[in-house]
């Protein structure tokens, strides 16, 4: 997959701009807030439709503007494509392909994959729950939008269930209404539905990340680090015909301990990533630099799998993050990813790793202009 062109009309601190970028190495420099990020995101937006770092949307136009625009052309599947997305000021987005509106995520979403490492994925091992879970359902989402599709399911009815849950007599552990009950009974039932499909896809994916970043981590390690990721959930889950109704049960069973507390307590939206060791728990014992290595470790796991599914390479952006790499990992990390387009930014352009590279094209950024400085 490719980034070939991008178009931005007030996008971020871009007025107005046309560029079009090397099919392999792009060198992006720059000092602070010029605008390298902001280049990133409106990438990142054309394979997800959503920023990583925007709440709403409606920050991605330019202060002052209506709406803002990212136009990118694209190639994957050896066919050239145009994704373009229209913010308008209450944070809503047109998307079109090809000039055709898409309506729905999950057609946009496996057109162009993209991995982004900044340097808040180095924290991903310390940080909270919710962090890793966001982690996982991007990257299956992106190779599997089917999984988008019913995460999306579950979490409607999780919002509904939990407002349900929210207005129920604590004391009395018994609804003002008796209909309440029954509602409360069938999302119970749809979360057993989705949860069983998104339990299933999360434990195959981190099956293959498990294996894949492992790998990794040996080859970085000289074989004297062994990783090992496990999908830990919240629930009794068993991969088989009976699944879903054991989900369901325990819904069920659990469901006085979900009224007392006012929210829903068991499934996928409460599970976790483990990651340990040499059979030690990382997160709680692992050094920064093992934290920093495994975090690495997942990213090129993630371009590994992501071959292995789509049978193309992702696009990598890597937002600033070389200089948070000692020099041999970053030498491992651009070895490992000869065949992907790359966008790299930095404010230190005369990083040894960068000066290192061949076979790619310098950019320039300053206050919302881009320029070609040279050829590698
Ligand atoms: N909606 C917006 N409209 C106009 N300018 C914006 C908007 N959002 C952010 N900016 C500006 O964009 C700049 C930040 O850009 P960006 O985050 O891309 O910086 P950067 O080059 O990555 O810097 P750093 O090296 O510090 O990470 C800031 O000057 C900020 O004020
Ligand atoms: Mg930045």
């Amino acid at each position: 997959m490719k980034i070939n062109s991008i178009v931005l009309e007030n996008f971020r601190n871009y007025r107005s701009l046309e560029l079009s970028f090397d099919e392999k190495r792009n060198i992006i420099v720059g000092e602070n807030a010029q605008g390298k990020t902001n280049l990133v995101e409106a990438i990142y937006l054309t394979a997800f439709a959503r920023s990583f770092r925007a709440v709403n949307s409606a920050e991605l136009i330019m202060f002052g503007e209506d709406t803002g625009r990212v136009s990118t052309d694209i190639t994957s599947d050896d066919i050239e494509k145009n994704i373009s997305i229209t913010i308008r000021s209450d944070g809503k987005k047109m998307i079109k392909k090809d000039g055709k509106i898409i309506r729905k995520t999950t057609e946009l979403l496996n057109n162009v994959v993209v991995v982004l490492f900044s340097p808040d994925d180095l924290r991903i091992i310390k940080d909270s729950p919710d962090r890793r879970r966001a982690f996982i359902n991007r990257e299956i989402s992106q190779m599997r939008p089917a999984y988008y599709e019913v995460l999306r399911r579950y979490n409607d009815a999780l919002r509904q269930k939990n407002a349900l849950l929210k207005g129920f007599n604590k004391n009395r552990f018994v609804s003002d209404n008796g209909s309440d009950d029954e509602m409360i009974d069938i999302f119970d039932s749809q979360l057993a539905d989705c949860g069983y499909e998104i339990i299933k896809y999360r434990r195959e994916f981190t099956e293959m990340l498990s294996d894949e970043a492992s790998d990794i981590m040996n080859n970085i390690s000289a074989g004297r680090e062994k990783l090992r990721i496990e999908y830990k959930t919240s629930c009794d889950f068993i991969s088989s015909a009976e699944g879903r109704e054991i989900l369901y049960s325990q819904f069920r069973h659990n469901r006085d301990r979900d009224i007392h507390n006012g929210y829903s307590t068991l499934g996928p939206h409460r599970d976790d990533l483990e990651f340990y060791i040499n059979d030690i728990d990382a997160k709680k014992y692992g050094s920064q630099g093992q934290q920093r290595t495994i975090a690495l470790s997942l990213k090129l796991a993630e371009i590994r799998i992501a071959r292995k599914l789509l049978d193309e390479s992702p696009v990598l952006l890597l937002d600033d993050v070389l200089s948070e790499l000692d020099l041999d990992r970053q030498r491992f990390l651009v070895n490992e990813i000869e065949d992907v387009q790359l966008f790299i930014t930095s404010a230190e352009p005369n990083a040894e790793v960068i000066k290192e590279l061949r076979g790619g094209t310098l950019f320039r950024v300053e206050e919302g202009n881009i320029t070609r400085v040279s050829k590698y």
